[in-house]
């Protein structure tokens, strides 16, 4: 997606991050969820994906030790299958990596086919499931981990630089 900024999510962002909560998750979570862990979870680490200037995506982690455990992840619907999603899950995992993280764990619904997809892509691989762990419906939920001791796979626009030769500098880490 040409344009997108990441940046770290700030208490200004969070009616548009609000917004794009209630149309991707069947239970979102509410200002005050948002609130608490932007401003009393010391391991918590959120980030907007911006196109011009207009909120398009986040996801946030926390870091304990050496593992990082992605909390979320959304992309505003009609900006969706511009690897927004893959972009902000990167910077994710290349953030986790530079704060001392080895191995990256997250949850996801079982019907989430579009999700499990892109984490598979970055290299998780499903290693159980917590039966009804969804209480909204009562869905089990994936268990994926990634290691994050490799190089990630690398995204199109940085395998297509490569081939050109100009190597790893040509795009910056986690994007
Ligand atoms: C999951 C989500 C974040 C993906 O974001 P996105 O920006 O649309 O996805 P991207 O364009 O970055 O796609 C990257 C990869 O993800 C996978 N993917 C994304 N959408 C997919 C879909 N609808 N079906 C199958 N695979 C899909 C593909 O592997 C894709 O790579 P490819 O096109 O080279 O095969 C987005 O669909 C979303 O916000 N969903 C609602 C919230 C949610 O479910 N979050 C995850 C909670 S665990």
């Amino acid at each position: 997606m040409p344009g997108l900024r990441i940046e770290r999510m700030e208490l200004e962002h969070l009616d548009e991050v609000l917004e794009i909560e209630r149309a991707s998750f069947p239970t979102p979570w509410l200002r005050q969820a948002f609130l608490s862990e932007l401003c009393n979870n010391p391991v918590a680490h959120y980030y907007v994906g911006l196109v011009d200037d207009r909120v398009v995506g986040y996801g946030g982690m926390w870091v304990i030790l050496d593992e990082a455990h992605i909390t979320t992840v959304a992309v505003r619907p009609d900006f969706r299958g511009r690897y927004i999603g893959e972009r902000l899950v990167r910077h994710l995992l290349a953030e986790a990596r530079g704060l001392g993280a080895k191995r990256a764990t997250l949850e996801v619904r079982s019907s989430n086919t579009a999700a499990q997809s892109l984490y598979r892509k970055l290299g998780f691989a499903s290693r159980g499931v917590r039966k009804g762990y969804y209480s909204d419906t009562n869905e089990d939920a994936v268990i994926m981990w990634c290691t994050l001791e490799n190089e990630l796979p690398r995204s199109r626009g940085q395998a297509a630089a490569w081939k050109r030769g100009r190597g790893k500098g040509a795009a910056r880490s986690g994007d």
